[in-house]
């Protein structure tokens, strides 16, 4: 889970990270409220799950609270990146002397943590790594050791901090790798931690991912999910157990193992290039038992979304036989009815799938197309999907 630039804000003061004063707001009259009590400068925020807020018009400095309240109008409701900006956070203004990077991350190439620091910052960190990649550096962290004052010391110096900089950064990095771990953190970025005029080192911007796998022993991390604005479909195969992530396209995909189904994307997202560039609309694991109330919960939560113009099911069978996903899919058109209204591709393979075949060709329902092979299914489903929309 992302947080949101407050929530990383409120974080990090709870551990001693330097940071600004910061208090979010939902509308202009809030925004001039929490400018004056914040007082002087402040630069209103928009609050949204996405890079580059500054460029799209997401940041704006306000002298005095009539100005703060001017920026909120124009800042709320804006669309960056397809994100709407409900929330605005505005910040107490600092005096910025210098602008630095610095991240820590989850290396799974590596099993590592890696560490990714440079005193060029204001530039976005993609941008700077193609082009001055010399000026970012990259320093591989322990996971056993983690950063600690050596370590610390290790970065900024690896990054080109001045000797009396280091000295004083080194502290903050430090405390900040106490953020990525005791939260079970994926990805901790501070873009820009400035040095201010007054001296100070201070996260200006924060950037926090936490594990949702660590859930169990981090019971403070359900308040943070922002329910209203995650995907519906996404809470609803939450809620059934799916392993659902929905993407831009038109072609519904459904397959049972993870490597299965991502394959089955890149073999969707090839042949659509043929059929007026469709693309697949989501990732949808079903997993191991492909039953009848798995798969019509599947079709549910794929059919439910308008993007979608066919669907692809690609199974292949193993422990549950194909003739079992077979049986899943008819019951599920049944229970489904009326609402099953997109054509489907079915491709089976594996144990039993003979059978399975028969079971579905006897069914001929009439938006069940069967084809033989990967390639084959999921040529189809895309021409389904081009012609469909
Ligand atoms: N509290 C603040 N006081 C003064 N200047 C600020 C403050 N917050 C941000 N800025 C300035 O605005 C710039 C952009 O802010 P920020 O890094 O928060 O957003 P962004 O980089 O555009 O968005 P993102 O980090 O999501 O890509 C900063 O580099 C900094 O120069
Ligand atoms: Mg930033």
């Amino acid at each position: 889970m992302d947080l949101y630039e407050y929530q990383a804000r409120d974080l990090f003061e709870k551990y001693g990270v330097p940071v600004l004063a910061g208090i979010v707001a939902e509308t202009p009259e809030e925004v001039r409220a929490a400018a004056e009590q914040i007082g002087g400068t402040v630069v209103v925020k928009a609050q949204v799950k996405t890079g580059g807020r500054g460029k799209a018009g997401g940041v704006k400095v306000a002298h005095t609270p009539d100005e703060a309240a001017a920026a909120a109008e124009a800042i709320l409701g804006l669309d960056i990146k397809g994100h709407i900006v409900k929330r605005v956070m505005v910040a107490q203004g600092a005096k910025i002397a210098q602008e630095f990077y610095f991240s820590v991350l989850l290396d799974r190439a590596n099993r590592s943590l890696l560490s990714l620091c440079s005193v060029e910052g204001g530039m976005e960190i993609e941008q700077l790594a193609v082009e001055k990649p010399e000026a970012l550096a990259r320093v591989a962290v322990d996971p056993l050791v983690g950063i600690d004052a050596a370590k610390a010391k290790e970065i900024a110096t690896a990054a080109n901090f001045p000797a009396e900089l280091v000295d004083k950064v080194a502290p903050v990095l430090e405390t900040l790798y106490r953020v990525y771990s005791s939260e079970d953190a994926t990805l901790v970025e501070v873009n820009p931690l400035v040095l201010t005029e007054e001296g100070d080192i201070i996260a200006l911007d924060g950037k926090v991912s936490l594990d949702a796998n660590a859930d169990f022993r981090q019971p403070e991390h359900a308040a943070l999910e922002d329910k209203a604005a995650s995907d519906p479909l996404e809470a609803k195969a939450k809620a059934l157990d799916l392993n659902y992530v929905k993407l831009d396209g038109e072609v519904g995909v459904i397959g049972n193992g993870a490597g299965l189904v991502m394959s089955t994307l890149d073999v969707v997202a090839y042949a659509g290039e043929k059929h007026g560039g469709v693309k697949p609309a989501n990732f949808l694991d079903i997993g191991g038992g492909a039953s009848a109330e798995v798969m019509a919960a599947g079709l549910d939560v794929i059919l439910g979304d308008p993007q979608v113009k066919s669907v692809f099911v690609n199974v292949f069978g193993g422990i549950t036989a194909c003739d079992a996903v077979a049986n899943g899919i008819v019951g599920a058109l049944e229970k489904l009815g009326d609402t099953a209204n997109k054509p489907l591709v079915v491709r089976l393979d594996g144990n039993n799938v003979a059978a399975g075949r028969e079971i579905l060709e006897a069914a001929a329902h009439p938006l069940v197309t069967l084809m033989t092979t990967m390639d084959e299914g999921a040529d189809k489903a895309a021409e389904l999907a081009n012609t469909n929309s």
